[in-house]
């Protein structure tokens, strides 16, 4: 009895923490989901949006969304910009969170290859052409949010063979901006090094000061106790 009321009273003393804890996440959460600019559903190609690939290859094209508010009967598209018209390659629907998606239409040279666990819809194009150059779109229709469409474009680049050009640029610009961090790092060391110089030269001039007045006061007790050596004579 009395441990409970000891527990009860420490939980209502901690509550007021919790509450405020809860609030917190709460305010996170509407704040991610309803701040100005942030979508509730969200559409994603992923940091690099385009791509280079071998002529004759099979050409992964990412995509993934995100839902703060949820999503119910989600309808997603891939579709292929060609000169301005979508052309659909995929068209399939999720039921809900936890659903595997359910391919309505697919091109030939099509495969899914996404997973409702990790709400990824990526597919993959089959032996592209120099052809299958060009804008490839991912859009997602939520009806939970008015059937709002939320895309992301995924840019494809078609080679007969991939560039190195694009390696050593990188390592110029690398080896640039490596020089550049160095010769600031120098420049910086070289500053505190002067100025730790100055600074250690000044105090050697406040030494040479100081130490003369103490040679003056040493003068002075000397020159006291000269002083005072006739007194005790008188
Ligand atoms: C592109 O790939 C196809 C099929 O692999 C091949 O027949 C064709 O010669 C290739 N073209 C070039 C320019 O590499
Ligand atoms: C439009 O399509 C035609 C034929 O499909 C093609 O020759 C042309 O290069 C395209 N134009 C652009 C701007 O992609
Ligand atoms: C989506 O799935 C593809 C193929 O399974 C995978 O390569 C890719 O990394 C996944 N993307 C994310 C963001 O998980």
């Amino acid at each position: 009895m009395k441990a409970g009321r000891t527990g009860s009273l420490l939980w209502s003393w901690v509550q007021p923490e919790e509450w405020i804890f809860k609030g917190l996440l709460l305010t996170l959460l509407l704040g991610v989901c309803w701040s100005p600019g942030a979508h509730s559903l969200e559409v994603s190609v992923g940091k690099i949006p385009s791509l280079e690939a071998l002529n004759g290859s099979d050409v992964l094209l990412p995509c993934t969304f995100s839902s703060c508010i949820g999503f119910e009967d989600l309808l997603f598209r891939w579709s292929y910009n060609r000169n301005g018209t979508l052309e659909l390659m995929l068209e399939a629907t999720i039921k809900g969170p936890g659903y595997e998606p359910r391919i309505v239409f697919s091109d030939y040279r099509v495969q899914f290859a996404g997973t409702s666990k990790s709400n990824n819809i990526s597919i993959i194009l089959l032996n592209v052409d120099f052809e299958d150059s060009g804008q490839y779109i991912c859009y997602a229709k939520n009806p939970k949010e008015k059937n709002r469409v939320h895309r992301a474009t995924y840019t494809l680049l078609v080679v007969s063979e991939l560039k190195v050009v694009d390696k050593t640029l990188t390592t110029i610009i690398a080896s640039v901006v490596g020089g550049l961090i160095g010769f600031l790092v120098v420049f910086l060391l070289g500053k505190k090094l002067i100025l730790f110089a100055i600074a250690k030269s000044r105090e050697r001039k406040e030494c040479l000061v100081s130490s003369s007045g103490i040679d003056n006061t040493e003068n002075g007790p000397t020159g006291t106790k000269s002083k005072t050596k006739p007194t005790p004579k008188a």
